[in-house]
C-alpha cells in the first residue's frame, strides 16, 4: 500500500520508491499540503508551516485572535476563491447567490487498491498491484459544493495522478468558470519552469527561465493543445541537470484548452496550478450534477531531467498506450503526402509502393486527397466517400494492390474538419462550428465540426467505419488542421455556450473510443498539421503521433528533444523525407535523416522511386539498423546526451537494453568546424563494472566509456550522422 493515513494527526502521505507526497487536516479543516520530494518515510512534516503574521494576509475567521493563520501565505492542497487567498486559484465559481467565494474544507476520506477512472476521459490505467487510490471529500458548507481530490500512487514509478470531481451538493445552480485538475504549493525552493513552446512546423521548443514574482502562465485557448505551447512543464532548480537536481514533471491528459499557471508568491512560495484553461469556460452544474476534470501527472525526481524522463517513458508505455502496437514493432511505413501532395492516382501510389516494398518498407499510408472533391485544400472535406476518379474501382484494389506486395496498406481521414465547399456542408451548415449572423474566421479554408453534436459523431463513425471495413486498412491518421473559433453550437441554450470546447474534446473522445475500440488492431497515429495535439490525451487513443510538419533533420533534432522530456520514443512519428527539406530548403545526408527519424516511429515520406541506386541501397540498409535496434530505440532506456539549443556542434542521444548489455548511441554532427578540437560525447546508463565491445572494433569498460566519453567520429559536412553499438563482452 502506498497511501498511509495517520487518522489522529489528520496526516496523508503518498510514498512511492523514491518520493514522499503529504498533506495535512489542520484545526480549521484545511487541507494543508506539507511535502512533495524525496523519500522521507512517514515523517510528519507540518512542522514546516511556520508562518507569521503578515500584513494584508487576512485570517480565517475560526483562527479568532490568531494573525498568524492566513490562508494567502500557507500552502493549499486545492486553492479556493474569494475567501482570503489572493493567490491563483484552482477552483471559482457563480454561486446560486451570484457572490463568488468557494471555502472547501475537509470532510473525509476513502482509500482503495487500483486506479480511479475518468467517466469519457483519458487517463492512466492500472490494476491494483500498479496503483492505490485516495479520494479526500472537501465541501465548502454554506453552498454544498463538494470537491473529491482525486490521488493514484504508483509507488513502484514515481508517478502521482490526480483529478477532482465537483459536485453540486446544495441547493441552486452553480456556474464553474475555473476547475482546475491540480494544485502545487512548494513552501521552498527557487524554482525554475521549462516549457516546451513553439508554432507550425516548430513544435516543443524548449525554454527555461526563473519563476517571477507574479504569476506566468502558458496555455492554450485554441480548442488543441496546440504547437504553441504543450501541456507538460518542469518545475527545476537552477542547477539542475540531465543527472543531478530536484525536479517536478507535470503533465495534463488533455487535449483541448489548456492553462499551467506558476506564481511566485509575496513569501517566494511556489504555485503551479494545472488544468482546463478558463477561458470560454463556463459550466453549469444544478444541483446534484458533478463535473470531472482531466488528470494530471506528476512525478518527482533527485536525479535530475533523465530520471524524470525514465518515470514518464515507461508509465505512458504500460500505463497509458493502449492497442495491439503498445509493444509490437510497428511496421516501417511510406507515406506519399510529400511524394505527391493531392496529385495521385491509383496508379501513380501503386508505384509508389512497389518501388518502397523492394527496399523493405512494410506499409504504404495514403494521405490526404483521396476522398470526395479534393484536388486542393480548399474543398472535399466531411465528405468520406471514396474518389473513385482518382482510385478507380475504390480502396479495396489498392488496398488489395498493396498487400500483394507484401505490404499493409493505411489511410489518412481529418474528421473533425469540415470544408464549405463540400455535400456535408451544403446539407448540414449548423454541424459547423460558427456564431450566427457572423461570418466565421477560415484557416486553411476549412471549419471545424461540432463535436459535441452526437449526431455529427454518428455521421463520422457511420462514414469512418463504412470506410475501414470496405478494405483491409491496417493504420490510421487522424490529422486536425486548424484551431477552434467560432465557438457556438447550435444544440446548447445560451448559458451552456461555456461548455462548448470541453464538450467538444469528451465528443471527440467519446468517438475515439468507439473506433479504437471496434479497431483495436489498427495502428492509429494522431496528427494535427504535424505535432499541434501531441499530448498524453491523444496518446491514450493513439500510441503514435506525428511530431512535425516539418522533417529537415536539423530542426528536428531540436523538435523531437523537446518532445522527449515527457513522450517515449515510440509515441513520436518520424519519417525521413526529400532534399532540398520541403520546409526548410536544407541538404542533410540520407544518414542523419536516417538516425533522426529512428528516434522515433520510423517511416519515410518521398518518392523512393526518385533515389540513386546507391540511395536506395543506403535506405534498404537503415531499414535493416531499424528493425535491428528496435528493442532499444523503442522499449530501452532513452537518453539526451547533449542539449541542442546550447551544443551547436553535435547532438547525440543514446538507448540502453534494459539488462545494460547492449547500447546505441546515435547523433548527429552539426556543424562541421576547420582544424576542430577533439570533441567527446558523453555516455550513460552502462554497468561500470563490465566491458563493451564498441562498434565490433575497441573493447573498454563502462566506467571508461561513461567517464571518459567516446570520440565524436572526424566526417566532414554539417548535419552528418554517426552511430556507436555497445555490447557487452
Ligand atoms: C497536415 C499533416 C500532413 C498531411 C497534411 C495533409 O498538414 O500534418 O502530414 O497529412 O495535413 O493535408
Amino acid at each position: 500500500m502506498a497511501v498511509y493515513v495517520n487518522e489522529s494527526k489528520k496526516l496523508f502521505t503518498l510514498s512511492t520508491a523514491h518520493t514522499t507526497y503529504q498533506m495535512k487536516v489542520d484545526e480549521y479543516g484545511v487541507l494543508n499540503h506539507l511535502y512533495y520530494g524525496e523519500n522521507i518515510g512517514q515523517e510528519d512534516m507540518s512542522y514546516l508551516l511556520d508562518y507569521r503574521d503578515s500584513g494584508f494576509s487576512g485570517n480565517v475567521y475560526e483562527a479568532e485572535n490568531n494573525r498568524e493563520y492566513s490562508l494567502d501565505t500557507r500552502p493549499q492542497e486545492y486553492s479556493t476563491c474569494g475567501v482570503g487567498d489572493y493567490r491563483v486559484n484552482s477552483v471559482s465559481v457563480v454561486n446560486p447567490d451570484g457572490t463568488d467565494g468557494v471555502d472547501l474544507r475537509y470532510v473525509s476520506y476513502n482509500i482503495s487498491k487500483g486506479k480511479y477512472s475518468i467517466p469519457g476521459m483519458p487517463a492512466l490505467y492500472g490494476d491494483e498491484n500498479d496503483a492505490d487510490t485516495l479520494q479526500i471529500q472537501m465541501q465548502d458548507a454554506s453552498t454544498g459544493l463538494t470537491a473529491v481530490l482525486y490521488y493514484s500512487v504508483w509507488e513502484e514509478r514515481d508517478i502521482i495522478t490526480r483529478c477532482v470531481r465537483l459536485i453540486n451538493q446544495g441547493e441552486g445552480d452553480i456556474v464553474l468558470k475555473k476547475a482546475m485538475s491540480m494544485n502545487l504549493d512548494l513552501m521552498n525552493g527557487d524554482w525554475e519552469l521549462m516549457h516546451f513552446h513553439g508554432r507550425h512546423c516548430m513544435e516543443r521548443q524548449m525554454e527555461r527561465v526563473p519563476v517571477i514574482h507574479g504569476v506566468m502562465e502558458i496555455g492554450s485557448v485554441r480548442g488543441a493543445s496546440s504547437h504553441h505551447h504543450n501541456p507538460f512543464v518542469v518545475l527545476c532548480e537552477h542547477t539542475t541537470t540531465e543527472v543531478t537536481g530536484s525536479c517536478y514533471g507535470i503533465g495534463l491528459v488533455y487535449s483541448g484548452n489548456f492553462a499551467m499557471q506558476i506564481e511566485k508568491d509575496q513569501m517566494g512560495q511556489t504555485r503551479l496550478n494545472a488544468g482546463i484553461h478558463t477561458e470560454r469556460f463556463a459550466w453549469s452544474l444544478k444541483q446534484g450534477e458533478e463535473f470531472y476534470t482531466p488528470e494530471a501527472v506528476m512525478t518527482y525526481s533527485a536525479e535530475g531531467f533523465g530520471k524524470m524522463t525514465s518515470n514518464f517513458h515507461h508509465t505512458f508505455r504500460e500505463h497509458l498506450c493502449r492497442g495491439k502496437y503498445k509493444h509490437e514493432r510497428r511496421p516501417v511505413l511510406i507515406n506519399n503526402w510529400e511524394a505527391t501532395y493531392f496529385d495521385f492516382d491509383r496508379d501513380k501510389i501503386l508505384q509508389i509502393a512497389e518501388g518502397a516494398a523492394k527496399l523493405g518498407v512494410e506499409m504504404l499510408v495514403l494521405d490526404d486527397g483521396w476522398f470526395g472533391k479534393r484536388e486542393a485544400d480548399v474543398s472535399g472535406l466531411g465528405d468520406w466517400f471514396v474518389n473513385t476518379e482518382k482510385l478507380k474501382g475504390g480502396l479495396k484494389p489498392v488496398a488489395d494492390g498493396i498487400n500483394q506486395l507484401g505490404m499493409k496498406f493505411g489511410l489518412w481521414f481529418e474528421p473533425e474538419a469540415i470544408s464549405e465547399d463540400s455535400d456535408l456542408y451544403r446539407q448540414h451548415p449548423d454541424w459547423a462550428l460558427q456564431i450566427p449572423g457572423r461570418k466565421p474566421c477560415r484557416s486553411r479554408y476549412q471549419l471545424i465540426l461540432d463535436m459535441s453534436r452526437e449526431d455529427v459523431r454518428d455521421y463520422l463513425y457511420e462514414r469512418m467505419t463504412d470506410i475501414l471495413d470496405s478494405a483491409n486498412i491496417e493504420y490510421v491518421k487522424w490529422d486536425m488542421n486548424r484551431h477552434i473559433s467560432d465557438v457556438y453550437s447550435a444544440l446548447l441554450p445560451k448559458e451552456r455556450q461555456g461548455e462548448v470546447t470541453h464538450r467538444y474534446m469528451l465528443g471527440l473522445y467519446d468517438l475515439l473510443e468507439r473506433l479504437t475500440s471496434r479497431y483495436p488492431n489498427i495502428l492509429w497515429e494522431g496528427c494535427s498539421g504535424g505535432g499541434g495535439r501531441f499530448d498524453l490525451g491523444m496518446l491514450y487513443y493513439f500510441p503514435q503521433s506525428w511530431c512535425s510538419d516539418d522533417t529537415d533533420a536539423m530542426e528536428r533534432v531540436k523538435i523531437q528533444y523537446g518532445t522527449s522530456f515527457a513522450y517515449p520514443i515510440s509515441s513520436v512519428g518520424s519519417h525521413v523525407s526529400a532534399v532540398p527539406n520541403h520546409q526548410t530548403g536544407r541538404i542533410t545526408s540520407l544518414a542523419s535523416r536516417g538516425v533522426v527519424a529512428m528516434a522515433g516511429s520510423f517511416g519515410y515520406e518521398l518518392d523512393l522511386n526518385l533515389l540513386t541506386e546507391e540511395e536506395k541501397n543506403e535506405v534498404k540498409e537503415q531499414i535493416q539498423t531499424f528493425k535491428k535496434y528496435y528493442h532499444l530505440t523503442h522499449e530501452g532506456e532513452y537518453y539526451r546526451l547533449t542539449n541542442p539549443f546550447e551544443n551547436q556542434m553535435f547532438a547525440a542521444w543514446e538507448y540502453v537494453s534494459p539488462d545494460q548489455t547492449e547500447a546505441l548511441i546515435h547523433g548527429v554532427q552539426l556543424r562541421a568546424q576547420p582544424s576542430s578540437p577533439s570533441q567527446h560525447i558523453p555516455v550513460r546508463g552502462l554497468n561500470p563494472d563490465k566491458m563493451y565491445e564498441i562498434n565490433g572494433e575497441m573493447v573498454k569498460s563502462g566506467r571508461a566509456i561513461m567517464y571518459g566519453g567516446l570520440n565524436l567520429p572526424r566526417q566532414m559536412g554539417d548535419c552528418m550522422a554517426f552511430e556507436y553499438y555497445l555490447k557487452e563482452v
